[in-house]
């Protein structure tokens, strides 16, 4: 894998002339702080050598390298997912490649349903800790040379506090309202019934996704400093559960763009 990565690092170096230190993952519905991008460079991931082959569910995944706050970004727009068939060391790749590149902190965003009864559809929540264990695998098992980082890699703060304080802040000299909790991941693609997210909350879940933890974890080995935030996309409160519909879930990611994309931004700008 070590060959690989310097090999996808090195073909997208040669495509840009910029030297990103912040990389920035983009969630389903999520896409639009693309539009902020003023983009260098565009490369479609079938382009990328090594990178996962789309399966036939085949989203149109890009990844762009270009300025965003006058700094210098690379952002995935689109990622993969474990229930679409990649594995745990495919799905995270990205941020091996990333880290390689020089990445020093990983932003990522993902849509999510909320658990918490304190939660309202469009809501952001900074995610500030996570759950890992109910997912079938993990990006790290595998032999683990030095340059990837610890063995057994310390989770005492996924989530970097400073970059918590800052979100916090700015929302509230911006005036956008932010939740704050903990995401639990889980493979999908189904959805969970009234009973899983009955357990999920009393296990301590604000939120529940298929995404995000395999690269925060691989991001944490690497010593990258990540910051996470979820979209409440549909509620997930089991007894008065209604029907998840794509459209909706689509309309809610959406509607919460707007303040997401400020907030990152200005983010940004300040890192
Ligand atoms: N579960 C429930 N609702 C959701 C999810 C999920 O994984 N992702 C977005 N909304």
């Amino acid at each position: 894998m070590l060959e690989q990565i310097q090999e996808t690092a090195q073909f997208i170096q040669s495509k840009t002339n910029l030297t990103p230190t912040i990389g920035i993952i983009l969630g389903t519905g999520l896409g639009a702080l693309a539009n902020e991008l003023d983009i260098e460079t565009t490369l479609p991931y079938a382009s990328i050598p090594h990178f996962p082959l789309s399966t036939i569910e085949s989203h149109s995944g890009k990844l762009l390298v270009g300025t965003l706050a006058g700094k210098p970004v690379m952002v995935m727009q689109g990622r993969f997912h474990y229930y679409e068939g990649y594995t745990m060391q495919q799905v995270t790749f990205p941020v091996r490649v990333m880290h390689a590149l020089g990445v020093k902190t990983l932003l990522v965003s993902n849509a999510a349903g909320g658990m918490n009864p304190a939660f309202q559809t469009s809501d952001l929540m900074v995610i500030d800790d996570h759950i890992s264990l109910l997912l079938p695998g993990n990006p790290l098992i595998c032999p683990n040379p030095p340059v990837f980082g610890e063995r057994f890699p310390d989770m005492c703060e996924p989530y970097r506090q400073s970059l918590i304080d800052l979100a916090f802040s700015i929302a509230d000299e911006l005036g956008i309202s932010l939740k704050r909790g903990v995401y639990v991941s889980v493979t999908g693609p189904q959805l969970e019934t009234r009973a899983e997210y009955r357990m999920l909350h009393q296990w301590g879940a604000d939120a529940v996704g298929m995404s995000t933890v395999p690269e925060v974890i691989v991001a944490n080995q690497l010593s990258m400093a990540v910051f996470g935030v979820s979209v409440i996309t549909d509620l997930c409160f089991p007894d008065t559960l209604e029907k998840a519909e794509l459209v909706k879930i689509l309309a809610a990611a959406a509607k919460a763009e707007p303040k997401l994309t400020m907030l990152i931004r200005e983010m940004i700008s300040r890192l």
